[in-house]
């Protein structure tokens, strides 16, 4: 064997060989996205602002496709933006994020068609400003629906039909809905959706659910809906929680009535603020409102380790109750993709640095997020 011919052969086996093993490797591991990880527990959602379907929020929009499977929107169809005046619908972004769902192979929710807040001023009134008839309100509540409902029909899967109806003491909202109308607003609500899109889901959804006089007349609305033969899939928990309210135990308790009524739950806007609460088992009343005090915004600069540990310590068990009852829950939604998008840093006092959701202002996963990909593996 010639020099040159023996050099060549060894390069030639070490090419293959290198190939060899090359091919044997397996490719770098891909960690597990929140999204694959939880495929055959429950959707895992986010709650999505214009700016992150419209291009202009590109990191949010980035960590919402890689992680997320359902999506909400925040604002963008609840009333007053979609018909700001009667009969004069706008659904530029409504369209907007209903694509981008489609394009991102997303489970794609509406929220809210029927909620006393967000709802534009002439809903309720006369052109004089006194409360209209029932027939009146009946007739609106009916063609904001059925136009909305019948434009994303077989697209929206799931509905918010009503949203926010009973107070914490369980009794009902003295809104002008229920001025108006009384109880029947809801069942003629969940009629007229259904009307409009028969295989669409329809939900009822609220915060505090935890507490026990509140859920018991959700569980009861439930009943009442069924006994009518109405359609209702599911009862939304939001879960706007802190670090000390509610207890586990309550959530999961109401959790477990919810359900035996036959419908589903979903947790819908989960957030968890490590902030201090103006006003104790604050829930989420979008009305409620207090004046920034530096007092009550301690972590502008960053959140203190023992801090962040403590959230990620309290988000890991309330993921671990929802995978306990995982067979009961069908989507969990976060009200936000990251903590910079969270409406807890406005609300209820303005101008505040909060720590709510699963990803940090950088778009990165907290730690949690690894600890509930474990979990699903137990
Ligand atoms: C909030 C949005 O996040 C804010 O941007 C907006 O200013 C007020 O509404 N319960 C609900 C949601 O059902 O629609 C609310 O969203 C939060 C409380």
């Amino acid at each position: 064997m010639n020099y040159k011919f023996f050099m060549k052969t060894i390069f030639y086996v070490g090419v293959l060989a290198l190939f060899a093993v090359g091919c044997g490797q397996t490719p770098q591991s891909k960690t597990a996205t929140l999204r694959d990880a939880l495929k055959d527990k429950f959707y895992i959602g986010t709650a999505l602002s214009v700016s992150q379907f419209s291009g202009i929020d590109t990191l949010s929009e980035r960590v919402a496709k890689e992680n997320f499977s359902a999506i909400v929107p925040e604002n963008c169809m609840k009333s007053m933006f979609l018909q700001p005046k009667e009969g004069e619908f706008f659904f530029d972004e409504a369209d907007k994020y209903v694509a981008w769902g489609e394009a991102n192979n997303m489970w794609i929710t509406g929220h809210c068609l029927v909620w006393h807040s967000q709802a534009p001023d002439w809903l309720f009134v006369d052109e004089n400003g006194n409360n209209v008839s029932p027939e009146i309100l009946t007739e609106r509540l009916k063609n904001h629906i059925t136009t909305v409902v019948s434009r994303y029909k077989g697209r929206i899967k799931g509905w918010d039909v009503v949203n926010e109806a009973i107070l914490d003491d369980g009794s009902w909202r003295n809104s002008k809905l229920y001025e108006i109308l009384g109880e029947e607003f809801i069942p003629l609500a969940f009629q007229f959706a259904h009307e409009a899109d028969p295989d669409v889901e329809l939900y009822y959804n609220d915060y505090s659910m935890a507490l026990p006089a509140k859920c018991a007349t959700v569980v009861e609305l439930v009943k009442k809906l069924k006994e009518r033969g109405l359609r209702i899939d599911a009862v939304g928990m939001q879960g706007h929680i802190g670090m000390d309210y509610p207890t586990l135990e309550a959530f999961e308790n109401s959790l477990l009535s919810l359900a035996s009524t036959g419908v589903k739950v979903m947790i819908t806007e989960l957030d968890l603020t490590v902030l201090p609460s103006p006003n104790p088992n604050m829930g989420a009343a979008v009305e409620t409102n207090f004046d920034y005090q530096k007092e009550l915004n301690p972590y502008a600069e960053g959140l203190p380790d023992s801090v962040s540990q403590a959230w990620d310590s309290r988000m890991g068990e309330f993921f671990a109750l929802f995978l306990k009852h995982s067979d009961k829950i069908t989507r969990v939604t976060l009200w936000g993709v990251c903590d910079k998008d969270s409406w807890r840093n406005d609300w209820p006092v303005p101008g505040r640095t909060d720590y709510a959701l699963l990803f940090d202002r950088q778009g990165n996963p907290k730690p949690v997020v690894q600890t509930i990909i474990n979990k699903t593996k137990e």
